[in-house]
Order: C-alpha cells, then structure tokens, then sequence
C-alpha cells in the first residue's frame, strides 16, 4: 500500500494521547501514568494504537498502568467479566508486505471518488455469466450506470489493484470458500467475476451448483484451485438451512452447533463468513440447546437478538479454533451489510426507500436506522477480549456500504412471481434495499479482502 500521508511518531502520539484523555477521567495519576506509557512507547516502539485500545478503555475507570512491557499479554478481566485472551503474534500466511511494516492505514475508514482512471467496474455485467438474475442490474432494465464507477479511497493510503492473476496464484491448490447468506453469495458471486476476467478459455473453468442450492463451487483447472459458495444464513444450524424453502417466519436457531455445517468447510484455506440479517426478526431470538427436530415452543428459549447473535459468532470462533491452521490458512468476518428502506433516514419526504436513488449520502457520520449498532459492537467486544487469540481478519464494509444507497438492485431484478397492478403502480413497493447490482459495490468489498489478505 502506498502512503497517502505520513505522520510522525510524535503526531500520533498526541492525538493517542488526547483520545485517552478525553475518554479516562482526568485523574492527575492517571495522566502521568499515561505521560509514563508514552515515554515508554517511545522507547521500545511499542504499538500506540494497541496501548490506547487496552488502556484507554472507557471501562478502565480504575486504570492499572503498568511499565511493564509483559504486563499487557496476559490474559486479564475486563470489568464486565470477559476474559481478554492472548493475541496470535504469528505471521499471517499470504501476506506479502514487510514484517516489520508499519501499517497504520484503517482502510475501512475513507471516502468514495469518481475512478477518473476508469478502471471501475472492474468487470462489465455481461462478460461475467455467473451472476444470478437477481443481481444483474443492467440486464433488468437499469436505466443508469453511474454507480459502478466509484473506488473506495481511505483516508490514509491507496488500496492496492486488485490483481486476478495474483489471487489466482495465491490460491493453487487451495480452497477459498464464503459461508453465509445471499450477501454472502453476492460478494462470492463478485470474487467469481474478478478472477473470471483472466481465465477467458471457457474449458479451464467450471461452475456447479448441488441439486439442493446449498454448496455453489467455481474451479479454476488451470491453477487447482476453487472458489465456493456455502448456504448457512445462520452459521449455525437453523429451521432456514434450507437454500430453496428458507422463508421461516419462526426462526430457530441451535446453541453450539457449529459442526452441523462446519464438517462442509475443513480444510478450506480462506474462509470468508457473513451473518446478520437473518438475525433481526425482532429484538427478541429463540434459540434452543437440543437438537433441532425436536424443536417445540416448550423447548426453546427466547433471548435478545445480541446475546443470540454473539453466542453464533462465539461458538464460530470456537470451531476456529479447533479446525484452523493459523500459519497456512486466513479467516474474515464480513460485517453486517446495511439497508435502505427508510428515505426518512437520509433527509428526504418519508415513504421513499432506494428505489430511484441514484446519489450517494455524502454525510460521513450517516447510519440509517435499519443497522443495529448494537450487533456490530458485539463482535468488536468479543474480537478484543476472549476472541482476540483468534486471527480473524474483521471486512468491515458497514460504513463505507451505509453511504450506497445507489447501489441496491432495486426494482432491477428478476422477479419470480408476477407483479400485481397494485405494485407495478407504486415500484417502491417492491424495491430491493438489501441486495447490491453486480458489477457494483460488492467488488470493493473484495478489494478490501484482497488487501487484508496480502497487506493483513
Ligand atoms: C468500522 O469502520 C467505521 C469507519 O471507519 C468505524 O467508524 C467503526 O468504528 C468501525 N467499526 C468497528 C466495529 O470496527
Ligand atoms: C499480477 O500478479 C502477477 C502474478 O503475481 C504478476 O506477474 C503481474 O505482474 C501482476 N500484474 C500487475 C499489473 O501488477
Ligand atoms: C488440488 O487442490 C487440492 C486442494 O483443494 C489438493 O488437495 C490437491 O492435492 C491438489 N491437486 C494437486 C494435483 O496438486
Ligand atoms: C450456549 O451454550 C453454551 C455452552 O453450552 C452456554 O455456555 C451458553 O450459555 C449457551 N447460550 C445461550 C444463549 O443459551
Ligand atoms: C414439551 O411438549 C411436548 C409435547 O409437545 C411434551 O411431550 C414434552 O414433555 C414437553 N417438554 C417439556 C420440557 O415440558
Ligand atoms: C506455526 O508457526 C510457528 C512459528 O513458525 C510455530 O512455532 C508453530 O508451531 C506453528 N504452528 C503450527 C500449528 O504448525
Ligand atoms: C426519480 O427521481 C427523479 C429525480 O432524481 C425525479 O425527477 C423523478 O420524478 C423520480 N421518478 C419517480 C418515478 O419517482
């Protein structure tokens, strides 16, 4: 990655110190520990950005503020009782950039501008035939293409092209496989058309999905190596498991099964998993610790959607854990992929939602009310304290995502059943705020999988 700007030690030291102070109480112990651990960090190079993470807490309202370096891998309690593991120090498999390579670049963080070089979309529409109905915007009578022409741009580097051949090469002999649901499937679908566009010789590559929907695999015969898609909107096993009759309006989901799907995915080399949407049925989820065919209302339990949601995620972790190789193979998390079905949210007159919009929201503090800030932060409590011996690669596309509401497939999509008067008379009716047109914002979230994979 190249470095938009550099800043000095000194600056981010200040600015580190200033988040810390303007968090922590301002206990005048407090700050000379703080003036303390900078000199330190001086010293001995320590990351800031770790110390502020760990120190700066706004939990920590009792700061223990060691010197000592060693202090801070142990594994200690954060006060709402969650253990904080070890981090993995190892070296990431696949990466290419510098060991010691400084990288400070949150790429997440950013802002979309026109791609004057014209490189976006990095595929057109109609030379990719894999892309399901649903997703081919133009194809469905999109009038406008504008949106398949921004790049992502962080606010501190460059993301590196996105080079097929490379990824390709990387992954001889290997398995890449996304598991979740169709945004999941989207972004598999957009991976599938990036690397497509270098294999033109239609006998080197296959596509096939099994008769029952759940498992899609593309293989590149020249390079042995696939790209697959696996149906798991929970991760978990679920009453919704199945690809084709998945509309359960009582959605039940199982504690600690994370095998029922997982024996599909052994020995995949990188994993790319997704699950959000399908957990917001309400504020309330019914989970159940038996098994699932015997799933009566007696037998379950209703808890909050979060605590639900981070028992998926924990017990995911889990078969991390158990099942992964850290030196020879990658896991992400995408997180959640936002709507837009309340035109309220962004300014405009109520009743509207994506359809017709064809601008982006360009206030960088936007989040529509549809995306609960409450399930992301799960993730993030659980990936820094007793998730964080665990790799996990977190794509976090929710922000960058939250300002496309010109990028949903819309009304543009195959419709499977026969549009009544009603709805052809007012389409925002049955406008699709969820998915994404491909080609379209989906390849930026492979080109941010694809710098955290080599520039981890
Ligand atoms: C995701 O990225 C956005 C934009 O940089 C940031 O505001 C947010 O805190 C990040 N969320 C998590 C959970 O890391
Ligand atoms: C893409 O990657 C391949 C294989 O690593 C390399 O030979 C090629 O030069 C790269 N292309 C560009 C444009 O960087
Ligand atoms: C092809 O790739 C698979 C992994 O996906 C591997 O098990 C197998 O050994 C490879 N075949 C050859 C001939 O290298
Ligand atoms: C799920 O199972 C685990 C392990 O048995 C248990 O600790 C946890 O409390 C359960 N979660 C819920 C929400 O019941
Ligand atoms: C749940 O209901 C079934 C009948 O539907 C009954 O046989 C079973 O005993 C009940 N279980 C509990 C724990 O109450
Ligand atoms: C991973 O690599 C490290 C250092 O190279 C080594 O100590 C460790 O045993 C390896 N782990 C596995 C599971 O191979
Ligand atoms: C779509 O939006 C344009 C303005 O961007 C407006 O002039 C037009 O009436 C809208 N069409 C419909 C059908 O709402």
């Amino acid at each position: 990655m190249t470095k938009a700007s550099s800043s000095s030690a000194g600056a981010a030291a200040v600015v580190a110190f200033s988040l810390v102070a303007r968090k922590a109480r301002y206990s005048p112990f407090l700050l000379l520990s703080l003036l303390f651990m900078l000199l330190f960090s001086f010293l001995y190079g320590e990351e800031l950005a770790a110390l502020v993470g760990q120190r700066g807490r706004p939990h920590s309202s009792h700061l223990d503020v060691s010197v000592d370096g060693e202090h801070q891998q142990q594994p200690a309690e954060t006060e709402d009782g969650l253990t904080k593991k070890q981090r993995w120090q190892g070296r990431l498999p696949f990466a290419v950039n510098e060991e010691d390579e400084d990288e400070e670049c949150d790429v997440f963080s950013g802002s979309w501008v026109r791609d004057e070089e014209e490189a976006h979309p990095l595929y057109r529409e109609e030379d990719c035939p894999y892309i399901q109905p649903q997703l081919t915007c133009q194809a469905q009578g999109r009038p406008d293409r504008g949106y398949q022409s921004w790049r992502w741009q962080p606010h501190d580097c460059t993301l590196p092209a996105f080079n097929a051949t490379q990824m390709l090469e990387t992954l001889r002999d290997k398995r890449m496989m996304f598991v979740g649901d169709s945004l999941n499937r989207g972004q598999f679908t957009s991976m599938v058309c990036l690397l497509n566009s270098v294999i033109p010789n239609p006998e080197a590559k296959s596509f096939h999905m099994s008769p029952d929907q759940q498992h899609t695999v593309f293989a590149a015969r020249d390079y042995n190596a696939t790209v697959e898609f696996y149906w798991a909107p929970f991760l978990l096993q679920s009453n919704a498991d199945d690809a084709v009759l998945h509309k359960i309006s009582d959605r039940t989901v199982r504690n600690g099964s994370i095998a029922h799907h997982g024996r599909h995915w052994e020995g995949v080399h990188v994993l790319v998993f997704n699950t959000y949407l399908w957990w917001c049925s309400g504020l309330r989820f019914r989970i159940m610790n038996g098994p699932i065919e015997e799933a009566r209302k007696n037998e379950t339990v209703w808890v909050s959607t979060e605590e639900a949601y981070g028992m998926a995620f924990r017990d995911l972790l889990q078969w991390v854990r158990d099942n992964m190789d850290y030196n020879s193979t990658r896991v992400f998390f995408t997180s959640m992929s936002p709507t837009h079905s309340k035109s309220q949210d962004w300014g405009d007159a109520p009743g509207g939602n994506c359809y017709n919009e064809t601008a982006m929201i360009d206030d960088p503090e936007y989040w529509g009310t549809d995306s609960r800030r409450s399930v992301m932060r799960v993730i993030r409590e659980i990936l820094d304290g007793d998730g964080a011996d665990v790799p996990l690669t977190f794509l976090n596309i929710t922000q960058l995502s939250m300002y496309r509401k010109d990028a949903h497939t819309s009304i543009y999509k195959k419709q499977w059943n026969p549009l009544t008067p009603e709805q052809i008379a007012d389409p925002r009716t049955y406008a699709d705020c969820v998915h994404w047109c491909l080609p379209g914002l989906q390849d930026t979230w492979n080109e941010l999988l694809y710098t955290k994979l080599f520039y981890p």
